[in-house]
């Protein structure tokens, strides 16, 4: 049975940090590191670091801020980090309320309720803890039936989630299911080094499948999808719950977001635009026929290779559209942030890609056209 996304929600913080605020909380906490570290960087143990710049980051990325859950805690150099209060075992999670918040709207929009749902995937780079599932607990504030999972394939977490919920309804599973990645980024990224302090930011997406038969008009149709993983450590995150019991301290940059950026550029960007053209290619359509590439958010060059490359030209304005100037990487969020930003002038029969790419390495790819 064919399905089909009838619904998008977003839930964005209140808080934002601007390139500059960012990069003046930066330059206090290489300044603090350097004051502590001087007598190891005067005998050559360490090396100073060097303070980030704005104009560097929106060259190199194209990022030019950023939403956080709390920003006084991220924006301190003594800890980098949001200030997050612990909640009760009785009281929702702080996933699983942007989780349920972004999926109130996606429900709107589809012109369904909590009770309609049956099947609840939390599809995100990063989980508060191992159980019971963020989604369970999703499942259970809306009342929703069912059955509910998390699921982690780093960035490329909400593609992956959509294909298993297309196969969920398409074996009869499920007539009804929310994919949420509720992506709390600024708990993992490292805001001490220039390379990587500027990447991250935090957002909810939700996307509602439902039978392409009972969709409601203006739905986008999923056509196919496709998955592809392979091997590469130049994405890594070591925080796991083996960490206490390893014999051997593991530096703290391990256990935060880490990256060879450079090699992830020159190696994914080829990746991906394969896999669109070959995806396109097997279903019988051409990439001139697209009308919207929502690609994942995480570098402003990568996308418009990727556009130029799919495409065999220069991309006209809004055909790939950008959100990661405004909410910079948001993970597995990102591309669905685009999707839900830019679609509703689509007409029916129009062509789109959503495509997700990062650790694993990880791509999805997810053929949608707008029903009538
Ligand atoms: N401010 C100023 N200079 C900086 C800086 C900052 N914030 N961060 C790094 N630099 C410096 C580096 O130290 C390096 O200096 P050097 O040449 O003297 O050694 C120089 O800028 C180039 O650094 P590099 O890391 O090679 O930059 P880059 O051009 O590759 O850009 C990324 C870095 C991360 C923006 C880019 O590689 C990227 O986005 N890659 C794709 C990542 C991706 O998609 N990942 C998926 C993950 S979810």
């Amino acid at each position: 049975m064919a399905s089909a996304i009838t619904g998008s929600g977003l839930w964005v913080p209140e808080a934002s940090i601007s390139n500059e605020e960012l990069v003046t909380s930066h330059q206090r906490t290489v300044a603090l590191w350097n004051a502590r570290h001087a007598a190891e960087i005067e005998a050559g143990r360490a090396e100073a670091r060097d303070a980030s710049t704005d104009a560097w980051i929106v060259r190199a990325s194209g990022i030019r801020s950023r939403y956080v859950v709390e920003k006084s805690g991220v924006l301190d150099p003594e800890r980098l980090r949001p200030h997050l209060p612990r909640r009760g075992e009785h009281e929702l999670g702080i996933q699983a309320e942007i989780g349920v918040a972004a999926a109130r709207e996606a429900l709107a929009r589809a012109g369904r309720s909590g009770a309609d749902v049956d099947a609840v995937l939390v599809a995100c780079s990063n989980l508060q803890r191992p159980y019971p599932a963020v989604a369970i607990e999703v499942q259970h504030a809306l009342g929703a039936r069912g059955f509910a999972y998390d699921l982690n394939v780093a960035c490329s977490s909400a593609t992956f989630g959509i294909q298993a919920a297309a196969d969920a309804i398409a074996a009869g599973h499920a007539r009804c299911a929310l994919v949420l990645s509720p992506e709390l980024t600024s708990g993992h990224n490292n805001f001490a080094l220039r390379e990587f302090h500027f990447i991250f930011g935090d957002a909810c997406t939700a996307v509602l499948l439902e039978p392409t038969a009972s969709a409601r008009a203006g739905a986008f149709e999923v056509l196919s999808t496709r998955l592809q993983t392979r091997f590469s450590n130049n994405i890594r995150n070591d925080f796991g719950f083996l960490n206490p019991c390893e014999d051997e301290a593991r530096a703290p940059e391990e256990l935060l977001f880490r990256q060879n950026g450079r090699q992830v550029f020159r190696e994914v960007c080829p990746l991906v635009s394969e896999q669109i053209l070959e995806h396109l290619k097997d279903e019988g359509l051409a990439p001139g026929e697209l009308k919207r590439l929502w690609l994942h958010q995480a570098n402003l060059g990568m996308n418009e290779l990727i556009a130029r490359t799919v495409l065999g030209r220069e991309p006209k304005p809004g055909e790939a559209p950008v959100i990661l100037d405004e909410f910079a990487n948001t993970s597995s969020a990102g591309s669905v942030i685009a999707f839900h930003r830019y679609h509703d002038d689509l007409a029916p029969g129009d062509l789109g890609v959503l495509c997700s790419f990062g650790a694993g390495y990880s791509i999805g790819s997810v053929l949608v056209r707008r029903l009538g």
